[in-house]
Parts: structure tokens; C-alpha cells; sequence
């Protein structure tokens, strides 16, 4: 690696943000886990060489998960951990030996559970009545989903009788997932109804949490099995409920109605975990809900405290994952897709295999390279992988003796196999690719990624629907879409009027896409939905962001040196304006040209009382909801980030403030103030009198001699 370290960190960083993008908030991931988590290792290599370079929102630092805007963001009063992994009998003996010696030698009595391939929710009750549920987010911040949880039927909406009284407040963890029986049916009803099949039951009950329309969530079948109590506070009055071991929280789970998991096993022995570790790893296949792993947990809740957590998981858990399931098949053919920007990719299409959950009949090669190094030929047998994700692997050829004497290396393609261009691969880049101006197969990539769910998301436009108005010559970009007729489209083969009229009022629709949809369409390297987002946040409109220098996009939050240079590029270049005219001829939303008048002027009339000043709010405020808390400080000069730093001025705590938040501030040293104090701060820009530094004519007598 001959780049800065600097840079390359900040290119992994927004490349890392992409993807995490891609597979958080989309459900679409463009890269296997594999070519992830290399990404993430480079990262926090050079991060561990140049400590000087970590920054707080590194995803290094993160524990994974994004927030999606959709959903009201809840605070974890007791945050939702991840778990350490162990990946064999040895690593498992390192960390039960860790835990010994943690304890000063005392043996404690494990508890195994199978480790749920499902959702983290987390299951609020207020006496004893259902109020909310949340996912874990990043473990501090999580997503309201409540409507969408209360139809699944296994999550009681009220718990506790005369004889099991429920808590005051009562938290109940666990994972939604989808029975392999319900994704089957649910199949079959897709399959019926000529729509296309679900990948698998994690990413289906993934995208049921995420329906906007609960009666959808509904119609999916999702279930629900509880393994860990997050917050509890009892009466005053109430009885005592023995909660000192795992095995007690259990039993008392379970009293109140909440479905536990059937296979839950205490052992003392590390040989005993890891036998029973194997033993799920062979008859994962036995159970009707996906697993894919064994989680080992310390019974007692008092050994628990003595452990306590790294910054990110639980000491006293692990969690034992099975390796990436692997299959053979025979290897029909190597065929190369060009996607929409111009990358080459080879790809194996196989007999059709049950692997990891699903069925696979094309995996990915990854590029020139890959294939060459695992030397796999059409006619080989060859072993595919699939873990957890949803990108499945060629990882070779099973055994290379049965080839014929005549057997060669496959070569890649010397022309692109859509437009006959000779294809290439830049020096020093992995991908090969064609940079044909007008090759059909990056056009139609172009259009279909611009019609997609997370860009102006026109319903009914995927990539066949493309490359029929494609080769009908009916459009040429994606800015044409919006000058289809219904007449036009009726001519096309099996297309009637209603669909073409369906058709033609959604790509109108698309006109009034927020801006920031609009931005990430484009398909401008670099440049996702959270980066369009910034932009749109700083500028208010296209005109204005393409009228900016690099500098001044790079000074966005949340933008950057590598997207700044790249969209500054990109709108530079004659052919993309004459591309945005056609746009703007349409009617595409290019902002609120107002909206920066109007900003200013509220700024004008209100005094700039936070002017530089980073004020961070946690819970909920009486006067204020979310948008108008950030308005008020905004409005006044301030920022208003999600979390404290060092930098942060005052910490407004409202109702059920994050508990972590408050500690770091403590920490930190910084005010914590309440809503009244923050109503008072607005408006004079001063903190309480406990937290008002004496200044030097007053603090004249204090000398320090007295
Ligand atoms: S306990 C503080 N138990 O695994 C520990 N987690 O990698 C909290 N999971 O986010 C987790 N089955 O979504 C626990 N029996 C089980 C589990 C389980 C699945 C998931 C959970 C968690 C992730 C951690």
C-alpha cells in the first residue's frame, strides 16, 4: 500500500460506511462478508500503527449495526451488547480459562443456548403492559419497531397475574426470526403470486421489522424466543423475585408467558461445551428456526459482576460460531456480468445446491485474480461456502484428478460480453472493466441502481423491465424515463395498458424524491445515501452543492476529502450537466432554493446564543420533540451531535436518559443540565450557576494562599 496512511484510512472508513449502508439499512449487500471484514482488519491495522488517526465514529469503534432513519431511534438504558467469538475447542478453553482466572480460580457453572440467527429486540413493559419494542441498533440507540412487533404472536401484549406480578418496568431480550416452515410457506404464496422468492429467513424477518405498514410485518409469521432481562425495577411494594442466576431470570421469564428456547443445557466443563457445541454444529439441520452458533454464558449473576464487560462485549459470554457451511456441486460454466460501473466480475453458475439456508445456483468469482488462484474450470466439482451472509463462495475445486488430460485454465474474457469492447484492468486495480461510454450492460446497471429502493426507488422498474425499454430503444439514460409514454410501453411484448399506466405514474412520482435520493441515483462513486444526506443538509440544493470547491464540500459533516473530490469531479464533467439538465426539464426536485433564505433569516431574528457550542440532548423533553430540540440549537449557532465528546458543551437530560451518555459526560466532566436549565441556556447561552466558572473579579480574595 503506497497511499497515505491518512488517506487510506479515510477511504476504508467511507467504503466501510457504504457497505455497512448496503447491508444495514438496504438489505442489499454488495460484497460477502469475507471482503468485509478484510476491509474492517486493514482498517484497524493501521489505526493500531497510527493511533493518532482513531477518531470516535471509526466503525472500529462501533458495535456494529447502523441506526435507519425510519424508525424513532429509543435509548438502551442497559445497553444491548454484541459477543466475543470463539471459534473452536482451543478458543473456547482460552476464554473459560480466562474466566477462572477472573474468578481467582473458582469454577463456575456455564449455561449453553443456541445461538438464534434472527433480530436482537428488546421488549419493554410498563405494569406489566407492552409499550415497546427495540432493535439494538448500535447497542446504545436502537429503532422503535413496536408496531410491527406487536403482530408477531409469540411477544405477549400484557404479562403477570395475581400469582407472577409483573415488574414496574420489565425488559425481556431475545430474537425475532423467521421458522424455516414460515419461510417456506411464505415462498410458496411469493411463488404463486409470480413474485420473486425470499433469500433467506434472516434477511425476510430482517425486512418484516423494517415494513412501514405493520398489516405487512403481520402477514409474515415471525416468532420470537427470549433469553436475557435488560432493565427491571420492581415496587416498592412488589414481591421479590429471586433474578441471581441466569437460570432463576429464565424460569421467571418464562412464568410470565415469554417463550424460551427448549435447548438449554448447564455444564461445568469446557470438554462438555465444546462436545455440545459440536454436537448443534451436526444437527443444526434438525431445528426448524435458523442457529448458528452456541452461546455460553456464567450462570451466576454475581460471578457476572465480578467479570464485568470489555467495551463491547460481556467477559462472561461467548459465543461459539460454526464454521461457513460448505457443499460440492459441479461447476457448469464461468460466465462475466458487467454491472453499472463497467466492473467485470466472473461468476460460477453451479448445479444447484442447499447451502447455509439457501439455494444456490451462481456464486460469485470476485475478479481475474480470484480465479486464476482457485484454478476452478466448468466441468470441475468444486466446494461452495455460504455463511451467515447472503453472498455465497466458490472456495475450489473439490478434487482436480477426475479433470480430463485436455483440461485448461479458464481465461477471462478479452471483450466486454455486452458491447464487444476489449475489456481492461487498470494498473494496479483488481477489477477488470469496460469503459465503453454507451455499453448496454453499464447503462442498464446505471438505470436500474437509479430506479432501486434506496435511490428514487420507482416501483416495478428492476433490471428486466430495463433492458426491455433499453433494447426497445426507448430510453438511453435514466433521465429518458420521464418522457415514457403509456403508448409507447404498451407496444413492448407482454406489457397491458394497466401496467403501463402503473409504470408511467411511478416514474412521475419519483419527481418529488427528497434531494438527497435524488444525489445518491446518480450513481457518483462514494456518494450513498448518508453523504447525499449532508450534503443536502449543508447546501439545500443541487445548484448550490455543484457550485461548491472541494474544500468546502470536503468541510461537510459526514462528507470528507474522498467523496468531496470525487462528486466536485464528477459534476465538472460537460456530459453529467447535460445529464442533470435533462433532470431538471423533467422536474426532478433539485431542492428548496428557500430553504437557506429562510434558515437565514431565522437566524437573524434569533440570537446566536450557542454560536460554535455542541449541546447534546438524551431522553425525551416535555416542550420539545426530537426535530425542534435540534432546530432550537441549531437556530442558535450550536451543533447538536449524537454523542459527548470532550468538545460538548452542555448534556440535556430529559426523561429515560441514555445511561451511557450521562456516565461519559461525568466522566468527562461535562454539565449535565435539565430541561428547564436547557430552556434557560437557549435563551442566554448560560449554564446553571453550579456549573458558572468564577471569573477573575470575583474569584479576587479566593487567592489560593488562604
Ligand atoms: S446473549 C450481552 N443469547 O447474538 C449478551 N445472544 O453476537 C447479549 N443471539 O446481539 C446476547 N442467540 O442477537 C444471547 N441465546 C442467545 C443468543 C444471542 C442469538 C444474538 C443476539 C446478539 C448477538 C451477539
Amino acid at each position: 500500500m503506497t497511499a497515505e496512511p491518512a488517506a487510506r484510512i479515510d477511504d476504508l472508513r467511507t467504503q466501510i460506511a457504504h457497505h455497512n449502508e448496503r447491508y444495514h439499512t438496504l438489505d442489499d449487500p454488495e460484497i460477502s462478508d469475507a471482503d468485509y471484514d478484510a476491509l474492517l482488519r486493514e482498517l484497524r491495522e493501521l489505526e493500531a500503527e497510527h493511533p493518532d488517526l482513531i477518531v470516535a465514529d471509526s466503525p472500529t469503534q462501533q458495535v456494529g449495526g447502523t441506526i435507519n432513519a425510519t424508525f424513532d431511534p429509543v435509548e438502551h438504558e442497559v445497553p444491548m451488547m454484541s459477543l466475543d467469538n470463539a471459534m473452536d475447542r482451543d478458543e473456547l478453553r482460552a476464554w473459560a480459562d480466562r474466566v477462572v482466572k477472573g474468578l481467582d480460580g473458582a469454577t463456575p457453572r456455564f449455561v449453553c443456548e443456541l445461538k438464534f440467527d434472527g433480530l436482537a429486540m428488546s421488549l419493554r413493559y410498563e405494569d406489566g403492559v407492552f409499550v415497546r419494542a427495540a432493535t439494538r441498533g448500535d447497542g446504545t440507540t436502537g429503532e422503535d419497531v413496536t408496531a410491527n412487533v406487536k403482530t408477531i404472536g409469540d411477544v405477549p401484549h400484557q404479562v403477570g397475574d395475581a400469582l407472577t406480578p409483573a415488574p414496574a418496568v420489565l425488559e425481556v431480550r431475545g430474537e425475532v426470526y423467521m421458522a424455516k416452515s414460515a419461510f417456506d410457506r411464505l415462498n410458496d404464496r411469493s411463488q404463486a403470486a409470480g413474485e420473486q422468492a425470499f433469500v433467506n429467513p434472516r434477511n425476510t424477518a430482517a425486512g418484516s421489522l423494517r415494513q412501514k405498514d405493520a398489516a405487512k410485518t403481520a402477514a409474515r409469521e415471525l416468532s420470537f424466543f427470549s433469553y436475557q432481562l435488560g432493565q427491571v425495577e420492581f415496587d416498592a411494594t412488589g414481591p421479590s423475585t429471586d433474578l441471581t442466576s441466569h437460570h432463576a431470570q429464565l424460569d421467571f421469564i418464562e412464568s410470565l408467558g415469554f417463550p424460551v428456547n427448549e435447548h438449554v443445557k448447564y455444564l461445568d466443563t469446557v470438554d462438555e461445551i465444546a462436545d455440545h457445541c459440536l454436537h448443534w454444529q451436526d444437527h443444526r439441520h434438525d431445528l426448524d428456526y435458523e442457529i448458528d452458533g452456541v452461546v455460553i454464558k456464567v450462570d451466576d449473576l454475581d460471578q457476572r459482576d465480578v467479570l464485568g464487560f470489555t467495551s463491547r462485549a460481556p467477559r462472561w459470554a461467548i459465543a461459539y460460531k460454526f464454521p461457513p457451511e460448505e457443499r460440492t456441486t459441479t461447476l457448469l460454466d464461468i460466465q462475466v456480468s458487467v454491472g453499472r460501473t463497467g466492473r467485470a466480475t466472473p461468476f460460477a453458475v453451479l448445479d444447484p445446491v442447499f447451502v447455509g439456508g439457501s439455494t444456490v445456483g451462481m456464486a460469485t468469482l470476485h475478479n481475474r485474480e480470484q480465479v486464476q488462484v482457485k484454478d476452478v474450470r466448468p466441468g470441475d466439482t468444486v466446494i461452495v461456502r455460504k455463511a451467515g451472509d447472503v453472498i455465497p463462495e466458490v472456495v475450489g475445486p473439490a478434487a482436480t484428478n477426475q479433470r480430463p488430460a485436455n483440461s485448461v485454465p479458464w481465461e477471462f474474457p478479452a471483450d466486454c460480453p455486452a458491447c464487444g469492447t476489449p475489456l481492461t484492468q487498470p494498473e494496479g486495480e483488481a477489477d477488470t472493466r469496460c469503459f465503453a461510454p454507451d455499453c448496454p450492460a453499464t447503462r442498464d446497471g446505471k438505470i436500474a441502481y437509479f430506479a432501486s429502493r434506496g435511490a428514487m426507488d420507482i416501483e416495478g422498474l428492476g433490471e428486466q423491465m430495463v433492458e426491455k425499454l433499453t433494447s426497445a430503444g426507448l430510453i438511453r439514460d435514466s433521465a429518458d424515463l420521464y418522457s415514457l409514454t403509456v403508448d409507447q410501453l404498451v407496444e413492448l411484448d407482454r406489457i397491458g395498458t394497466t401496467s403501463a399506466q402503473n409504470l408511467v405514474d411511478e416514474i412521475q412520482k419519483s419527481v418529488d424524491r427528497p434531494l438527497p435520493k435524488f444525489l445518491t441515483s446518480l450513481g457518483v462513486r462514494h456518494l450513498g445515501p448518508s453523504a447525499s444526506a449532508a450534503l443536502t443538509g449543508a447546501f439545500h440544493t443541487l445548484d448550490a452543492i455543484t457550485s461548491k470547491t472541494v474544500e468546502e464540500l470536503a468541510a461537510v459533516d459526514g462528507v470528507g476529502g474522498v467523496i468531496a473530490t470525487t462528486v466536485s469531479e464528477w459534476f465538472a464533467q460537460e456530459a453529467n450537466r447535460a445529464y442533470i439538465e435533462k433532470f431538471r426539464a423533467a422536474g426532478v426536485n433539485f431542492g428548496d432554493p428557500d430553504a437557506a433564505a429562510r434558515e437565514a433569516e431565522a437566524r437573524a431574528a434569533t440570537p446566536q446564543t450557542l454560536e460554535g457550542r455542541t449541546v447534546v440532548v438524551t431522553g425525551t423533553l416535555s416542550g420539545f420533540n426530537r426535530e425542534e430540540t435540534s432546530e432550537a440549537i441549531t437556530s442558535r449557532g450550536g451543533k447538536s451531535p449524537g454523542s459527548v465528546s470532550k468538545k460538548t458543551f452542555a448534556l440535556v437530560a430529559g426523561q429515560s436518559a441514555g445511561a451511557s451518555k450521562m456516565t461519559k459526560a461525568e466522566s468527562l466532566g461535562v454539565p449535565v443540565i435539565d430541561e428547564a436549565e436547557f430552556v434557560e441556556l437557549l435563551e442566554s447561552g448560560d449554564l446553571p450557576e453550579r456549573y458558572q466558572v468564577p471569573d477573575a473579579d470575583s474569584a479576587e480574595g479566593q487567592s489560593s494562599s488562604d
